[in-house]
């Protein structure tokens, strides 16, 4: 049955581009296409290390299949403070500054729940992860875009996000390293914003969950260098670094009366993490790191191979990303939008890719490809790919 009366807010969430690209594809698969090759993914391929399933057994098998507190275990509540200070360069205190959630997704949705009001905006720097705008909205505000210039490989520039601001912007997301563009934002350009956003009380929504998935220099969190941390709220997650998407564990640090506020909140929305889940969080932020370490080879690896092999392809370009998984490519010459150029590479060729268009209008003429896939199948792609460029130049 359609029809059915929906609450206005719904009408500004889409389905977005990408998510029309994976239906796209589930359905050609399903009526027996078998030759895809899926660059449009979002996750490790890697399977989550085993000392971390093994946790999760354990702890399921003792009983720990009961509600935890809001804010989450204590011990993880500490392992994460401690991985804070160690991979981040700031401390938390674990009792009153950190809230584990569902993901970084909660974090981020609770973030924005507890700080922005209805009518207030939040700026996006663009190209960006499209959930951010959609929790925008959720929270009742007007998502802002501040486009990024293509010509300067997405880099932030302060000026753009500050002659944004107006006395109604509330928060300011920076994800660095980006989805989908995989650049750092350089520390003094994200200084600049967060000293204006922190003028006009607004918070800087510092979503790390990429952090640890980096292929330059080490960065501290955000929070860790600029002059007014009580205004930024830093979300991470297992999710990328361990390969635990579907354990669906994240984390929120910001000041006490933020942190609370979303602790309240939550005993409303998911009440707390799976248990389970947190015991595998335990056990990934405390054991060993040796499979994550060769997870960031393997990354690095590819990185490497799809910047070299997109340099080759006549017409294509993109930034070099600094982190994350993901190559951002300007295919601008070849179509009208990167929706129709996504399909016809589907259809023709065979490649599932990210419209640039589903991360805001920055990202028109742009497709996101993921190497999260093995390298052979990324070899395959990017070859249908030059196809693609040489049939349609
Ligand atoms: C930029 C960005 N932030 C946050 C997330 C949330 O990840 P999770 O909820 O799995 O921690 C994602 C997932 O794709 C992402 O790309």
């Amino acid at each position: 049955m359609t029809g059915n009366r929906l609450a206005d807010r719904m009408s500004a969430v889409e389905q977005s581009p990408i998510r029309q690209m994976f239906d796209l594809a589930k359905r050609a698969e399903a009526a027996g296409r078998d030759d895809l090759v899926h660059l449009e993914i979002g996750e490790p391929d890697f399977d989550t290390p085993s000392h971390i399933t093994q946790a999760a057994f354990d702890a399921a098998t003792a009983g720990a299949t009961h509600y935890t507190s809001n804010a989450g275990l204590p011990e993880l509540r500490k392992a994460i403070a401690q991985t804070t200070d160690s991979t981040h360069g700031f401390t938390v205190d674990p009792t009153t500054e950190v809230l584990v959630t569902t993901g970084g997704m909660e974090a981020l949705a609770l973030a924005m729940l507890v700080t922005v009001n209805p009518g207030d905006e939040v700026l996006l720097p663009t190209p960006s992860w499209p959930n951010h705008r959609t929790q925008a909205i959720l929270a009742g505000a007007t998502p802002i875009e501040v486009a990024l210039d293509p010509d300067d490989g997405f880099t932030l520039d302060p000026e753009r996000v500050i002659d944004s601001m107006t006395d109604r912007t509330a928060a300011v997301m920076l994800a660095t390293p980006s989805n989908p563009t995989g650049r750092v934002f350089d520390p003094d350009a994200v200084r600049t914003v967060a000293d204006a956003a922190a003028e006009r009380d607004a918070y800087v929504i510092a979503d790390e969950v990429y952090s640890r998935l980096l292929y330059g220099e080490y960065q501290t969190g955000i929070a860790g260098y600029v002059d007014s941390p009580d205004h930024v709220l830093t979300v991470e997650s297992c999710s990328k670094t361990f390969a635990m998407t579907g354990w669906r564990v994240g984390w929120l640090l910001g000041p006490e009366d933020v942190v609370s506020a979303a602790t309240i909140l939550r005993e409303s929305t998911t009440a707390c993490t799976s248990t389970i889940s947190q015991h595998a969080a335990i056990a990934a932020l405390t054991g060993p790191m040796d499979e994550v370490e060769a997870m960031q080879l393997a990354f690095e690896e590819r990185r490497d191979s799809v910047v070299d092999r997109i340099a080759d392809i006549d017409g294509v370009s993109c930034p070099p990303p600094e982190g994350a998984f993901y190559v951002f490519i300007d295919v601008g010459d070849f179509g009208e939008s990167s929706l129709s150029m996504a399909k016809q590479i589907l259809e023709d060729y065979g490649v599932v890719t990210a419209p640039g268009s589903g991360f805001g209008g920055a990202g028109e003429g742009q497709l996101r490809l993921s190497f999260a896939n093995n390298l052979s199948r990324i070899e395959e792609g990017l070859d249908r790919i030059e196809a693609f460029a040489a049939d349609n130049r």
